[in-house]
């Protein structure tokens, strides 16, 4: 097998070997198809004996998540259920493929979020200013992503300032939502509370508790996949940045920072403000 080939062309070239064993009698077809699915059994059992050795140590983690980010480790990963695809993963690695083309264009694109069934993206550098441009890229934004979330029928532009959608996550609202028993949580993890308008992450930290959206900084990613480093830093899955439990700074670049979450402890409860 050619080491170089790149993973489009190796799924290529799966799928014409199964289309040739289309044309075998039953009996061959029925061997090949048990030959296949033993072989998948012994790599998943293998690739979740490596995961599970590799999360039991902090740096392995790390190692982990780093692998995770190559399309290789990623489709095989996806593949043994070994991670788990929700759309907003989806919907950022859809934007990764077209980015090539926006910036061969002068500009850019960021996820911001998924509500219902519009998409909420940053538009950045030549594609500002011109409507008809950002009409146009919102189309090609919109066939690219719903290739992989097919439920996204909407693409909107994310304006610094909040637009409707997100305008109840800084509502002056008193009402809190119930969000977790204090004591299911445990020191040192995140957790993810998803309700209505509300997408958090708590984080209990030297006994004090931390909420913020469940929106990395950088792009837009959710975090409730990352972890909390010794330091007490929550660390984004998808690209290694870190942020303080204690204020939500972000660690790896300044300037930037996580959107708190008013949260308060009532009653045994956890609860957090939409
Ligand atoms: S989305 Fe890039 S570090 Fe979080």
């Amino acid at each position: 097998m050619d080491e170089s080939a790149s993973i489009e062309d190796l799924g290529k070239k799966i799928d014409e070997l199964m289309e040739k064993i289309k044309d075998f009698e039953d009996e061959k077809r029925d061997i090949v198809g048990e030959l296949i699915e033993s072989i998948e059994e012994f790599t998943k059992a293998g690739l979740v004996k490596i995961v599970r050795t590799l999360k039991k140590d902090p740096h392995g983690k790390e190692l982990l998540l780093e692998m995770v980010r190559e399309p290789e480790v990623y489709a095989l990963f996806l593949k043994h259920k070994i991670i788990k695809e929700d759309d907003r993963v989806r919907a950022i690695k859809a934007l990764e493929l077209i980015k090539p083309y926006i910036r061969s264009h002068g500009g850019d694109v960021e996820f911001v979020d998924i509500r219902e069934d519009t998409l909420y993206v940053k538009l950045k550098g030549a594609c500002l200013g011109c409507s008809q441009v950002s009409f146009t890229l919102q189309q090609t934004i919109l066939e690219a992503v719903q290739a992989y979330v097919p439920r996204i029928k909407k693409v909107e532009l994310y304006k610094d300032s909040p637009v409707e959608a997100f305008v109840d996550l800084n509502s002056e609202s008193d009402d809190y939502v119930k969000a977790f028993k204090l004591e299911d949580l445990q020191e040192g993890k995140i957790y993810r509370f998803s309700e209505g308008n509300i997408d958090a992450v708590v984080v209990i930290w030297n006994g004090n508790v931390y909420a913020y959206r469940n929106s990395c900084a950088h792009q837009g990613a959710p975090l409730h996949d990352g972890y909390i480093t010794e330091e007490g830093n929550i660390v984004c899955p998808f690209h290694g940045f870190q942020y303080s439990v204690l204020s939500g700074e972000c660690i790896t670049v300044p300037y930037i920072q996580l959107e708190p979450i008013y949260v308060k402890v009532k009653e045994g409860y956890v609860w957090l403000k939409p």
